[in-house]
């Protein structure tokens, strides 16, 4: 498959006080490829996908590495990129309908107006699972559920046909079914269009479910990305492993309880000397305290920011 985009050594960094949220971030991903970005809160997840969709908060830039498109040579057209995010229904406008906000987005995209908008926002309301969907269209966001919201999110972003779905936390603010439903139907729609996704989450279980490669992030950096299937049973950094050990078993014969991490993210003003994990690492000992480890293969597409991985 062609390559899709390449982030190379990504900063981003609070200008004017030393705080890089963002500090070398590094990942490709191919057309209808599928990446999940993992890694506890406040690691820089988000700001990684808004950076990507040219859409970082004000007041935050990007003080260095690149982010480029197709094979990366100049005349390499971006891909188009449409994002959904964790909060549906506060990412939609409450003034507006559900059909104003969906036609809106079809001619911004596809030129389409009158009738022709409607058929078509029908149609995609119908895709993602709301019925009735002719109706639907003079509703409110207030008046549908969190788990519809995220479903007309997603309508108007197939409205856009994008080449690359950033989905930021899609599920994490919806119950377990509803979580079922919406990564269900991101799956079909991603075999349908071909279209490559990057999800978010800070559950592995998630990332399993959907991605064919993961990456792992911590204060602003990747430690480790590999295959998925890699990553579950095999991590080598002692941070993703700690990641997965913390994951709970519904197994009733699973008698290990989830292992929680010691200590907590440390702030970005106050980053630890050498590996950022460092204080809560098992493993850490000399050179850990000295320099942050470059990303350095351990297999084939599984690199690792560890000077002590470990082993398979
Ligand atoms: N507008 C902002 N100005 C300064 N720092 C910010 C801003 N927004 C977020 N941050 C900081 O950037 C870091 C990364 O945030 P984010 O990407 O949202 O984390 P995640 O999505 O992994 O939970 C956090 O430490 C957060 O406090
Ligand atoms: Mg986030």
């Amino acid at each position: 498959m062609p390559r899709l985009l390449t982030v190379q050594d990504l900063v981003v960094e609070v200008p004017g006080r030393n705080i890089k949220i963002l500090n070398g971030v590094s990942f490709s991903l191919d057309a209808g490829q599928t990446l999940g970005l993992v890694g506890e809160s406040g690691c820089g997840k988000s700001m990684t996908c808004y950076a990507i969709g040219n859409m970082l908060p004000r007041g935050l830039g990007q003080a260095g590495g690149s982010i480029s498109f197709g094979s990366g040579e100049s005349g390499s057209e971006r891909p188009t990129i449409a994002m959904i995010f964790q909060d549906p229904t506060s990412s939609l406008n409450p003034v507006h309908t559900i059909g104003y906000y969906l036609e809106t987005a079809l001619y911004r995209h596809q030129r389409l107006r009158g009738n022709d908008a409607r058929l078509e926002a029908m149609r995609l309301l119908e895709r993602v699972g709301i019925d009735n969907a002719k109706s639907r269209l003079g509703a409110y966001p207030h008046q549908f559920s969190g788990g519809m919201n995220q479903r007309v999110m997603i309508a108007h972003a197939l409205a856009a046909k994008p080449q690359l779905l950033i989905a930021d936390e899609p599920t994490t603010a919806l119950d377990v079914t509803m979580q079922a439903q919406i990564l269900y139907l991101l799956e079909e729609l991603k075999a349908e269009t071909g279209m490559a996704l990057m999800i978010v989450s800070h559950d592995l279980g998630v990332i399993a479910r959907l991605a064919d490669k993961a990456a792992v992030m911590y204060c602003g950096k990747i430690v480790e990305t590999a295959p998925v299937e890699q990553i579950i049973q095999n991590p080598s950094h002692p941070y993703a492993r700690a990641l997965i050990n913390c994951m709970p078993s519904i197994d009733p014969a699973d008698h290990q309880p989830p292992v929680p991490i010691p200590g907590s993210v440390p702030l970005l003003d106050d980053l630890p000397q050498g590996c950022y994990y460092n204080p809560r690492c098992p493993r850490a000992a000399g050179e850990c305290f000295k320099r942050f480890p470059p990303l350095a293969p351990v297999a084939q597409a599984h690199n690792v920011a560890c000077y002590h991985p470990v082993a398979a």
